[in-house]
């Protein structure tokens, strides 16, 4: 049997460890509530760090992990993907337990093929309850769920490497698969077996630091010594550790998902001050002697340590394991971690929770010529067909699009134009009126000049000198967006919200939370389906309205459509997404298109295609679809804008 293939592609992984920054303990305790229905729900915020595991993995016919770091005992391992072998190893215990336990229940659940792992690097400290265990059990659920095309979503991930290492002797909570989100913080309620995951979107940066406190503790005593109090109180001392991690673990971590989504850094200190007075009243008196914890008391109540930070707490289980606290800005962050290492002698690591990047420029390409709406084009760019809008004025339709990117503080927008249409564009923008027609406007037109005035400041030409496709059209656009996000909108598509957010601010809300390239797409019949990008995936929220996205799929036919990219949703077993015309991409689609463009990668009409460097993207980092409250209008052919015409505005 061959153990690796040289010809199967690989994927690059990384998952980070995992710090709970608030509600340690409910979630066990928040378990018992299967038993005991009057606990109240456990609730924590969990977020990614930085430092992690990386590694390397291909199909294979074995199940083997190998690694050169010292840190994992620059050991390997090797079996066959034989449920019942693995399963014996995970319970045996040791190093590999954990990758063989999550292997043993793919096996068992899904009849897959195995899987070639290398862990290439790992920056994150063994043992120091930022769960290494949970990032190796991510890392093997991540991967097979890639290269087997397993269409499990975030949550399903967590799920499988949470159920591996219930099979190895270590008993992991259930919040330590949150690093499966990555570096961005989650909110976690634990009520009973249920478990609910929701994004936490970070306003201003967030400056922690961890540290290893160099001491002791004994977390199976601890665990031990709290859980004798659940799940039914038979005290006085347990009524009160129920208060802790019941109601007042709620009101502390309700308000602290709040500061985090206000960007109040100040006020998250003082609950972070406040969680650890909870902890030490009601926690530490059921197991004094592991949580009085004089270490990490004597870090929380130093002087020169509390004028750097807003607040700080314990970790994990508590006790003289971990401590993190909240720093000022990035100096004092520095200056802690300075501080904490030489005259603490401590290990000490930043943690940056940065907003995702956002989204300040847009890109509309204007290029194409139009075939379909000949002969109309050989006069007018379809751009400049008219529609009536809400406020019934009558506007080409590329001015409602512009209009909306006005409306959401849009700071710079490029449009890509061939040479030809320059002038038509520069004397629509920027030449005035004459006086003459001016003094006919009634005001609502004389102020609609201005909103034309506002808008033309924000733009700026490109120009695509050959139209060789609506990919080599964006591609036009890189240096422009400079490394940065950019909205992506089609020239000739505008959208019609059904409520009062635009559909595009819907779209960079998204992005904000998620923050990795997205396409807002619509769902559409099967027999349209041949003519469109499709995507298909999972979804990823409960209202059904993002999508991990597995596939995307140029015009397939209605067959392969069928078998391989519909979408189901609690209405409709069968679903379709096709593109709605907005899009936010990154480097990496630039970066790609750069590539198609360079090796000529291009379809048989010659043209470099956006669906295939969305698809490149969306195999080799991910990528995600969301479903707008909204419709999408296209101008592109005949019966489109017929339609168009008779419903927008109405
Ligand atoms: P379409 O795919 O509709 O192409 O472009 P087209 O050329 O405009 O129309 P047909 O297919 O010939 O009828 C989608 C968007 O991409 C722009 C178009 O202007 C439109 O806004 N585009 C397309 C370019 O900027 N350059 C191109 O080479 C192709």
């Amino acid at each position: 049997m061959k153990e690796k293939n040289q010809k199967e592609p690989s994927i690059e992984l990384f998952v980070p460890g995992r710090l709970c920054l608030f509600g340690e303990h409910s979630d066990w305790a928040g378990v018992n509530k299967t038993i005991n229905a009057d606990i109240v729900l456990g609730r924590a915020i969990v977020t990614g760090i930085e430092q992690g595991i990386y590694g390397r993995a291909q199909k294979s016919t074995l199940f083997s992990v190998t690694s050169s770091l010292e840190a994992c005992q620059e050991a390997s391992f090797s079996c066959e993907m034989d449920m019942g072998k693995l399963r014996e190893t995970a319970r045996q215990g040791g190093f590999f337990s954990y990758v063989a336990g999550v292997a043993s229940y793919m096996c068992e659940w899904y009849h897959i093929g195995g899987m070639h792992l290398e862990i290439t690097k790992m920056d994150l400290p063994m043992k120091s309850g930022l769960s290494s265990s949970a990032a190796i059990c991510v890392m093997v659920a991540k991967a097979f769920n890639m290269l087997y095309g397993l269409h499990l979503n975030t949550l399903g991930i967590m799920n499988i490497a949470y159920w591996g290492e219930q099979r190895t002797p270590s008993r992991c909570g259930r919040l330590d698969q949150a690093c499966a989100f990555g570096v961005s913080p989650v909110s976690m309620v634990f009520d009973g077996n249920e478990l609910d995951v929701g994004r936490i979107t970070v306003k201003r940066p967030l400056y922690y630091v961890f540290a290893d406190l160099m001491s002791a503790k004994d977390t199976v005593k601890i665990l031990a010594d709290l859980n004798s109090a659940y799940p039914f109180a038979r005290d006085e001392k347990a009524d009160r550790l129920h208060e802790a991690l019941g109601p007042d673990n709620q009101e502390i971590t309700g308000e602290a998902i709040a500061c985090i989504l206000a960007g109040d850094a100040q006020k998250l200190g003082e609950l972070m001050v406040r969680a650890q007075t909870v902890f030490d009243e009601k926690v530490a008196p059921m197991c004094p002697e592991e949580l009085n914890a004089p270490v990490l008391h004597s870090v929380l109540n130093d002087q020169y340590i509390k004028k750097l930070t807003y607040g700080a707490k314990g970790v994990g289980s508590q006790g003289d394991g971990t401590v993190q606290l909240l720093a000022k800005d990035s100096e004092t962050q520095k200056k802690l971690i300075d501080y904490l290492e030489k005259k603490r002698g401590m290990t000490a690591y930043a943690l940056t929770l940065r907003p995702n990047k956002q989204v300040r420029k847009a890109v509309i390409p204007v290029a194409g010529f139009g075939t379909r709406l000949y002969p109309e084009t050989r006069g007018v760019k379809k751009e400049f067909c008219p529609v009536v809008d809400k406020d019934g004025l009558v506007k080409p339709a590329i001015l409602i699009l512009l209009e909306e990117l006005e409306a959401i503080e849009i700071e710079e927008i490029c449009l890509i134009l061939s040479r030809q249409e320059r002038a038509c564009y520069e004397d629509f923008f920027f030449k005035p009126i004459s006086e003459a027609h001016y003094s006919k406007l009634s005001r609502q037109m004389r102020e609609y000049e201005t909103t034309i005035r506002n808008i033309a400041k924000k733009l700026k030409f490109v120009y695509q000198e050959e139209q060789k496709g609506f990919g080599h059209a964006v591609y036009q656009a890189k240096e422009f967006a400079d490394g940065e996000p950019v909205l992506l909108l089609l020239g000739d598509t505008i959208y019609a919200s059904s409520g009062s957010v635009p559909c595009t601010k819907q779209l960079l809300d998204v992005y904000e939370q998620y923050g990795q390239d997205m396409a807002a797409v619509q769902s559409i019949p099967l027999a349209d389906v041949p003519h469109y990008g499709i995507f298909s995936g999972v979804w990823e929220n409960k209202e059904e309205t993002v999508l991990k996205l597995t596939q995307i799929v140029e015009k397939p036919d209605c067959e392969k459509a069928k078998d391989f990219l519909a979408v189901s949703t609690k209405k409709n077993a069968e679903n379709y997404f096709a593109a709605f015309g907005a899009y936010v991409i990154t480097k990496a689609v630039f970066d790609r298109l750069d590539e198609a463009v360079r090796k000529e990668l291009v379809n048989a009409k010659g043209e470099v295609e956006l669906t295939d460097a969305l698809a490149y993207v969306c195999t080799k980092q991910g990528m995600m679809a969301f479903v707008p409250d909204g419709k999408s209008y296209d101008l592109g052919n005949a019966e489109a804008y017929r339609r168009t015409v008779s419903e927008f505005g109405l």
